[in-house]
């Protein structure tokens, strides 16, 4: 586990994960393990679940299967497992933040003690994720578009998927995902830009992360996002 300041982060290789742990799992992320196209995909979804939980579990010092996972989707406004991580733990009150991202053979996990941050989110790509043609058009605003033609070649699909990894993360932590189109926010410098509502105005941390510090492979992008409003202190 590495605990940089902030969130609690833990990198893992899906394949190490005992699937055997499933009957940690509640009955609506059981059900929803039922509900993948392919046993591959369905064992990548129960690994980070156990994951997740094994992860609160050793920051919490609760049984990984006493906790609630609490999950809710703005979208659809539904608490059937999918959307926003969030678990209840028997030793604390309130529900404990998380955010999960998968990639490949592996996942970054993050669970945050700390109350006062509103969103937190994670994700990871490898190297070459975004390094396709409709990119920049598809996701990037024109000022990100701008600091791209900056770069070198060679260090473009790179780029993109530096700042694919960040806009997702910060995504996680607004809550909504992909629901909100990603070429409308910025996230090219330590603040997103073109939020709305409290996030617009809330105090946000977006830190690329070295896969190296969080224990993944090289060829990995790793970002993490979190936000808080500015009256609960500084973060
Ligand atoms: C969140 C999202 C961007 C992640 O996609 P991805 O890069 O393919 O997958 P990742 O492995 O990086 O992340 C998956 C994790 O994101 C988290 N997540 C999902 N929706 C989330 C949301 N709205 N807010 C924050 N985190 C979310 C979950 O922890 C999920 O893990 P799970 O599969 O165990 O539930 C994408 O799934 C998305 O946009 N989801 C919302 C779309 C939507 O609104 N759908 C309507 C459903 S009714």
């Amino acid at each position: 586990m590495t605990s940089l300041q902030g969130p609690s982060l833990a990198a893992v290789r899906l394949s190490d994960v005992d699937l055997g742990l499933a009957h940690l799992l509640d009955e609506a992320e059981l059900a929803r393990a039922t509900t993948f196209r392919s046993s591959a995909l369905r064992d990548t979804f129960t690994a980070g679940r156990i994951a997740l939980r094994l992860h609160i579990s050793a920051l919490t010092g609760d049984s990984p299967g006493s906790l609630t996972a609490d999950y809710f989707c703005p979208t659809c406004s539904n608490r059937a497992g999918h959307g926003i991580p969030q678990y209840q733990v028997p030793s604390r009150a309130g529900r404990l933040r998380a955010s999960l991202s998968r990639s490949g053979n592996w996942c970054l996990l993050a669970a945050s003690l700390d109350e006062r941050p509103a969103g937190i989110g994670v994700d990871i790509e490898n190297g070459s994720a975004a390094d396709f043609d409709g990119f920049p058009s598809l996701v990037m605003t024109a000022n990100e578009r701008g600091q791209l033609q900056e770069v070198p070649p060679a260090l473009k699909a790179r780029f993109q998927t530096r700042l694919w990894v960040r806009k997702e993360a910060v995504l996680k932590a607004l809550g909504t995902g992909l629901a909100q189109e990603p070429s409308a926010i910025d996230v090219s410098g330590s603040t997103p830009a073109g939020l709305s509502g409290p996030p617009a105005a809330a105090l946000w941390k977006v830190e690329d992360l070295s896969p190296a510090a969080v224990g993944m492979p090289g060829d990995f992008a790793a970002s993490i996002a979190t936000w808080q409003p500015r009256d609960v202190g500084p973060q």
